[in-house]
């Protein structure tokens, strides 16, 4: 990096306070705005005082600065198309203006906007700071060198930023996590696992064979030294998938199950954040260990 970098973090809730945290533990200046009244106590709690970072309700002054702006505010069009329009017109004109949005691509925000070639989906798996994907995603306007320079800036943070030429509801990780919850919903409402069971099988087949190694790459080593075009050709037998309930009384039903497993409120869910960051930096250092290559850290209490 030859010069310290700036991150605008727009809208400081869940998302935009996770990526403050990661440019801030990688040497970044951070400037967040959010309208909340609370902002200032926020970051306080978060950064305490430091000259790295600072906070504003002025959106105009926290981008002025910014190599990379990155948007968290609401998932609202209306409201995504307004902070666009203000921050194409106070960052500097080479700085990448990005959208974590989750559904909202960047054709639909620059729709009436001109010269908007630095804008662009950057769509971070939560939490930011502790999962390494970014899906990138330019929009019809989107200059491919801001594409470039999205990819660069998001590997200097240590993520693993991935193109996605063609935006689809859900983009692609969603779309996967969506597909699995759906049958695991099904499998649950159907009486054939519980909650429980059904988290203890993924865990220990699906979710930590993937966290090591990819799903087609597994489909090589399912098919043997015949490869995926062995287990293409016939290993395993053709089953049709379930779709989960609609009714409100058994989506109630599953969600007290859910509760029964795992908890519900604000303690609780302090405890889960906690269990979840040690244990998934726990699996990032072993993966950096074996791979020899240095550990990237998310600090702890997300
Ligand atoms: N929560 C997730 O799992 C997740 C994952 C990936 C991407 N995203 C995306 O990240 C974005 C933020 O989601 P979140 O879960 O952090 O939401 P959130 O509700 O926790 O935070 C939104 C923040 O935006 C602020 N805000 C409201 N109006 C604003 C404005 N005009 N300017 C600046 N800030 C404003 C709010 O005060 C709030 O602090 C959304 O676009 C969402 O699709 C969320």
């Amino acid at each position: 990096m030859s010069s310290q970098r700036t991150m605008a973090v727009v809208g400081a809730g869940v998302i935009g306070l996770s990526w403050a945290r990661l440019a801030h533990r990688h040497g970044w200046r951070v400037a967040i705005t959010d309208p909340r009244p609370d902002l200032g106590e926020l970051v306080a709690a978060e950064f305490g005082s430091d000259d790295r970072v600072s906070w504003t309700a002025d959106l105009t002054e926290a981008v002025r600065s910014a190599d990379l702006v990155q948007e968290n505010g609401p998932e609202r069009l209306a409201v995504k198309q307004q902070l666009f329009a203000e921050i194409l017109r106070a960052a500097p004109a080479d700085a990448v203006l990005a959208t974590s949005s989750s559904s909202i691509t960047a054709s639909l925000i620059a729709a009436d906007l001109d010269n908007a070639g630095r804008i662009l989906v950057g769509h971070p798996f939560n939490p930011p700071e502790l999962m390494p994907l970014v899906e990138v995603l330019p929009g019809k306007k989107t200059d491919e060198s801001t594409v470039t320079r999205a990819v660069a800036l998001y590997s200097e943070l240590d993520r693993v930023p991935v193109v996605i030429r063609k935006a689809m509801p859900g983009f692609v990780a969603n779309r996967l996590q969506m597909a699995l919850s759906a049958e695991a919903r099904y499998l649950v409402q159907s009486g054939v696992v519980s909650v429980e069971d059904l988290d203890t099988i993924l865990q220990n087949s699906l979710g930590l064979r993937w966290a090591t190694i990819g799903l087609f790459e597994g489909n090589v080593l399912g098919g043997g030294p015949g490869g995926a075009r062995h287990l293409f050709a016939g290993v395993g037998a053709e089953v049709e998938l379930g779709k989960p309930s609609a009714d409100p009384e058994a989506r109630e039903q599953l969600i007290e199950s859910i509760e029964n497993a795992y908890g519900s409120g604000e303690q609780n869910y302090r405890r889960l954040v906690d269990k979840r960051d040690r244990r998934t930096n726990a699996v990032l250092e072993a993966l950096a260990k074996v791979d020899d290559r240095p550990a990237v850290h998310a600090s702890p209490n997300v």
